[in-house]
């Protein structure tokens, strides 16, 4: 089928090579010059396991087309999905410009049927607002052809994007047209063979759906980490409890590790645009709006430990840190607890001395060149005159480190997890002191 793809970001560019693998013919829209072309040239803007070479051999074998002229897209797709970004406005509600600005796009230079898919995650109503704009920008111009407009909420993790894709859980169809539902199932057929993942639904619901599955995963974090400040207060060890409970069926393992916080691009402004929308119409939405105070505040975890610890003084302190992206598989840096914890050390005087395995150009990117921060070459290399060490992502390779070199490296033996990676007893044997979140006693560096 002929699809095209406006935004090639994480979801776009994913979306569009996934469907190209399995023999759509896709052109990806992008505004940014620089991206398209790096992209025409083989080189991928993110890091995203698997996804090079499928982009790269979909690009070899033409099925997927990239480029900047909208109207050559638009020409091009049937089916014309829209993924651009709907950061928050100042207010923390969905910035809606990019979206709007595509569907103006759209209608100005469609001239046979279009079926509009809104992949981008959207406050409720949206899709009613893309009808609206491309039917406002139509009669501007005189022109009267047929659209339809529907949601199609995207559901993949970044760091398993890829697999996410080829194996949706779900496929969510905010739609009440039948001719819509046909082409799109038939888009998704390769994606739904095992059994019928597709839900039909109104346009609304499904609006809403991506919202309260991102706000029920920011809430499960977020319950946990209030649960995990608890136990250190009551001296109880939050990974004990975290199995406690996980061994509900009803509650399950899965998404209840305490921790510094969640970020990302999506979390943080899902959460957000809810509740702004909420307020919208006239509605309170407290269990969000706790989510989001309790988040911001573990989001201060480490740093509230390591002012604690050096006695409310870093000035002078080198940081040995491992991990800058907000999450493991990826480089994205958007609202990454390591970020504030960052930005909090800098203020007081302290220097880090980092490393990632995917996200250093991306920090670089962010911050520059700055004296009171290095980014080093290998996780021991962090370690290299630095007072403690501060671990922000579960990267795997951080997960079995050589304690004894640590011990041996770091000027006093101290380690700040975010993640609970390591057991305090075994961290105790290797005469190391280690603040966990949560972790009862072993809190307070015992
Ligand atoms: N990143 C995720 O994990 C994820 C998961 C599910 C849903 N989403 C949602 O999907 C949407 C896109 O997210 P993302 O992370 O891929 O964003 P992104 O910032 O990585 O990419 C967006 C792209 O859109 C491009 N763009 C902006 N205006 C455009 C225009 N007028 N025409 C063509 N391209 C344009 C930008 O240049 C950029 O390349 C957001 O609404 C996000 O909330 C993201």
């Amino acid at each position: 089928m002929k699809v095209t793809v406006f935004g090639i970001g994480y979801v776009g560019l994913v979306q569009a090579a996934v469907l190209a693998e399995v023999g759509h013919d896709v052109y990806c829209v992008d505004v940014d010059q620089q991206k398209v072309d790096n992209l025409k040239a083989g080189i991928i803007p993110i890091f995203e396991p698997g996804l090079t070479p499928l982009v790269k051999s979909n690009h070899e074998a033409g099925r997927i087309t990239f480029t900047t002229n909208a109207a050559e897209g638009i020409e091009h797709g049937e089916l014309i999905f829209i993924a651009v970004g709907t950061p928050p406005d100042e207010d923390g509600s969905a910035d809606l410009k990019y979206v709007l600005a595509v569907a103006s796009t759209i209608a100005e230079n469609m001239s046979s049927h279009k079926i509009v898919i809104n992949k981008s995650t959207v406050p409720v109503g949206t899709a009613d607002k893309v009808r609206a704009k491309i039917a406002e920008v139509q009669k501007t111009n005189n022109k009267d052809v047929s659209y339809d407009v529907v949601s199609n909420p995207e559901f993949l993790k970044e760091g398993a994007a890829v697999s996410d894709c080829m194996r949706p859980d779900r496929i969510i169809l905010g739609t009440s047209s039948e001719v819509s539902e046909k082409k799109l199932r038939e888009l998704y057929a390769p994606f739904n063979r095992n059994h019928d993942k597709i839900i039909v639904m109104d346009v609304r619901s499904a609006e809403l759906t991506k919202y309260a599955a991102n706000c029920m995963l920011a809430t499960k974090i977020s319950f946990m980490n209030e649960i995990a400040n608890l136990a250190e207060l009551f001296g109880a060890d939050v990974e004990n409890v975290r199995k406690g409970i996980g061994s509900d069926p009803r509650i399950g393992y899965q998404f209840i590790y305490p921790g510094c916080g969640y970020g990302g691009s999506c979390f943080p402004k899902d959460v957000q645009a809810l509740v702004r929308s909420a307020t919208g119409v006239g509605y309170s939405a407290k269990v969000l709006e706790a989510v989001e105070a309790v988040n911001y505040r573990q989001k201060e975890k480490l740093f509230d430990y390591l002012m604690d610890h050096y006695d409310n003084n870093l000035k002078g302190k080198t940081i040995a840190l491992w991990g800058l992206s907000f999450k493991p598989n990826t480089d994205d840096m958007r609202e990454a607890s390591s970020r504030v914890l960052m930005e909090k050390l800098w203020e007081q005087g302290a220097s880090v001395q980092a490393y990632d395995p995917e996200a250093m150009e991306e920090t670089q990117r962010i911050y520059g060149n700055r004296a009171d921060l290095s980014l080093m070459g290998t996780k021991e290399a962090t370690m290299n005159g630095a007072d403690c060490l501060v671990i922000c992502t579960e990267w795997q390779a951080f997960k079995a480190p050589d304690f004894e070199a640590i011990k041996n490296t770091i000027k006093d033996p101290v380690i700040f997890d975010g993640r609970n990676l390591f057991e305090p007893a075994l961290m105790s044997e290797y005469g190391l002191q280690y603040y966990g979140i949560g972790r009862g006693s072993s809190v307070k560096g015992n």
